[in-house]
């Protein structure tokens, strides 16, 4: 039997309670890996964790708002001093904003920009010291294909999602000679809660909005959660080595195909 992917990595995984991180979460635990299952909601990552444990795998949930600088530096500290080491931090953690430049409220903007911006700096900063001690790490961002296409009524979540890629590339340069590699995913329209209730709040017919949303993807159905787990799996291992300030492309040809 060959060896699993991530034997031995301690690999925290934020907004893994639902969706993309908890698939994520449970493909790094069958490829041998130590998973902190964080989140702001306490409950998914509790069930997040009881279903790794089922199949043998291990994990632990922690509590974290990655909005608050204070509990970043905690966790990321908690795990340093519990496993010694953290190989892999997968900045997954996201909200959505619906709506054009009048209907966007600042107030919406500015709530989109906080977690999936500012989250996404914040961990790093916290994480990035322990890395460097190590003189390894894999960071994994979650970005969106929106930030490489115009799609209407996304103001906020598209500018927020463009950040994550430009911050991706700025922070690789500064961390490539501590031998940290820092990506960015870019998933196109994968079923999950989020785009449940997006497809909830956007459409008065749901149905008609799915239907809408299929025809985009040249493979005429929506992604999964599992085919962004698994380009996460490839970035988080040591398979990706030379694979450095990229943003990977999993959208069922939306992008590339225009
Ligand atoms: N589903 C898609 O179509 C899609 C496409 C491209 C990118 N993404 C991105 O993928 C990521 C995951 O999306 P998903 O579809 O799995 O969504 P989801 O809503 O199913 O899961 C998101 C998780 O993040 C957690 N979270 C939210 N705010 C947080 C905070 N402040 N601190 C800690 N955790 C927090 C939520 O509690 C939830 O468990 C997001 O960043 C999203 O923008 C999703």
């Amino acid at each position: 039997m060959s060896k699993p992917r991530l034997a031995g990595k301690v690999c925290l995984i934020t907004g893994a309670g639902s969706g993309i991180g908890q698939a994520t979460a449970r493909l790094f635990a069958s490829e041998g890996a130590n998973v902190i299952v964080a989140d702001v909601d306490d409950r998914g990552a509790r069930s997040t964790v009881a279903s790794i444990r089922k199949k043998d795998g291990d994990a632990v949930a922690e509590h974290v708002d990655v909005t608050d600088e204070q509990e970043t530096v905690a966790l990321a500290n908690k795990i340093a001093k519990r496993f010694k080491r953290i190989d892999v931090l997968f900045n997954n953690a996201g909200i959505s904003g619906v709506g054009d430049v009048l209907e966007t409220e600042p107030d919406l903007f500015d709530r989109v920009m906080r977690v999936n911006v500012r989250g996404v700096y914040l961990m790093s900063r916290a994480v990035v010291p322990h890395m460097i001690k190590q003189r390894s790490g894999s960071i994994i961002n979650m970005s969106s294909c929106i930030a490489d296409i115009g799609l209407a009524r996304r103001v906020s979540y598209a500018a927020s999602k463009g950040a994550v890629l430009s911050m991706t590339k700025s922070m690789q340069v500064d961390v490539a000679h501590h031998g940290i590699r820092v990506n960015a995913l870019l998933p196109g329209t994968i079923l999950t809660p989020f785009v449940e209730r997006y497809l909830k709040e956007s459409y008065k017919d749901p149905e008609e909005g799915f239907a809408s949303i299929r025809k985009r993807q040249l493979t005429r159905e929506l992604g999964r959660p599992e085919d962004v787990a698994s380009a996460a799996l490839y970035l988080a291992s040591d398979e990706s080595r030379f694979v450095m300030a990229s943003g990977l492309v999993v959208d069922g040809g939306v992008t590339g195909a225009k």
